[in-house]
């Protein structure tokens, strides 16, 4: 196959979200199968798609073929396929703040490598996505990566909260390269964000005054381990917010006895007709690291073709469909 026919993702951080893409282009490679949204997108089957490079700084998964590393703790997403070994080793990244002090102890982190090294190896792979699935709080280390995909004429795809593409600097940078963005903060196919919203948009469109509520999470995977960190949640409240005045507090526990199913307790409070007071509680159990693979692969799919088609700058609608925070 020509490479050019292909999306070449480059993988930054091989964690759990990393774990089920990688499944689920095997468990799709042949075509159509339940929980996949779109078999073929922007013209790409998955059949279409490959791994060329990863990037992590946790000591034991680096040189790890990326078929192990994904199975590599603290890694704890749920096998549904079989990988087998890709010859995509998982190279040592650039640290800066991408571990906090909750996940340190269990990462061992490396990361010596510049933004030079990471463009160097994009381009010796002929990488033309890159995937960013950093932990959340990882602001300054997403810049530096984003900057390396500049330089090897990479489309950006950020799939977690740290600001790029609401950043008109970066929006600017990518634009002038020619190079695609698309950001920030990957949606889950069906994911708590989506529900909340969903009953937000229901409730004030029948006229209730939204007064209170709350979406309280908890989950056993790295991505809690960060969230219990005030300064990194910060970011990721910033991309669940469900709206201007809906007063709704969110929060997040680690809880390791779930691993990586996450439950969310969602609470609405308003006000009807007369001020009469209404009450709305919902809980929901999901897989979390699966439950945005589906959306990850359209993403990169969409960020392929607006290269191949020279479209540089923010993917506006992409963006707005497929992540939580434009
Ligand atoms: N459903 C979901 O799980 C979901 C949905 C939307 C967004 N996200 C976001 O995706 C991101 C990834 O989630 P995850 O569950 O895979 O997290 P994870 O903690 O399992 O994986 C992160 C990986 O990044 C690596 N890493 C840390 N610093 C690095 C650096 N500087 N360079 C390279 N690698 C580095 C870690 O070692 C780890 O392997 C999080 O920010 C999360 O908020 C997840």
């Amino acid at each position: 196959m020509d490479t050019a026919d292909t999306v070449n993702i480059a993988l930054v951080g091989v964690g759990n979200c990393a774990s089920s893409l990688v499944q689920g282009v095997e468990h799709y490679r042949d075509g159509d199968a339940p929980g996949l949204s779109n078999p073929v997108c922007a013209g790409y089957p998955i059949s279409r798609v490959r791994f060329t490079a990863a990037f992590d700084v946790a000591r034991a998964k680096l040189g790890r073929d990326l078929s192990e590393a994904i199975w590599t703790a603290p890694n704890n997403s749920r096998k549904f396929a079989d990988v087998p070994r890709l010859g995509v080793p998982v190279v040592e990244g650039v640290l800066a703040d991408g571990v906090g002090p909750g996940s340190a102890a269990l990462v061992e982190p490396r990361g010596g490598a510049t933004p030079g090294d990471i463009a160097a190896h994009l381009k010796e792979t002929g990488s033309n996505v890159v995937l960013n699935f950093l932990p959340t709080g990882a602001q300054r280390a997403t810049e530096l990566y984003a900057e390396a995909a500049i330089e090897a004429g990479c489309a950006f795809v950020n799939c977690m909260p740290a600001v790029l593409a609401r950043s008109p600097e970066w929006r600017g940078r990518f634009a002038a390269a020619g190079l695609p963005l698309v950001g920030d903060d990957l949606k889950s196919s069906f994911g708590a964000t989506l529900v909340h919203r969903a009953l937000v948009e229901a409730l004030t469109g029948s006229g209730v005054r939204l007064t209170g509520g709350h979406q309280l999470l908890g989950g056993g995977n790295m991505d809690f381990v960060n969230l219990e960190d005030p300064a990194r949640m910060k970011g990721k409240k910033a991309t669940k917010a469900t709206g201007a005045g809906t007063a709704t507090h969110v929060g997040a526990q680690y809880l390791p006895f779930l691993d990586d199913r996450k439950v969310a307790y969602i609470r609405l409070d308003g006000e009807g007709f007369g001020g009469s007071p209404l009450e709305l509680e919902l809980r929901m159990v999901v897989e979390d690291s699966p439950s945005a693979a589906g959306n990850a692969l359209d993403a990169a799919r969409h960020a392929r073709a607006a290269l191949e088609q020279g479209a540089g700058g923010l993917l506006e609608e992409v963006s707005r469909t497929l992540m939580k925070a434009v």
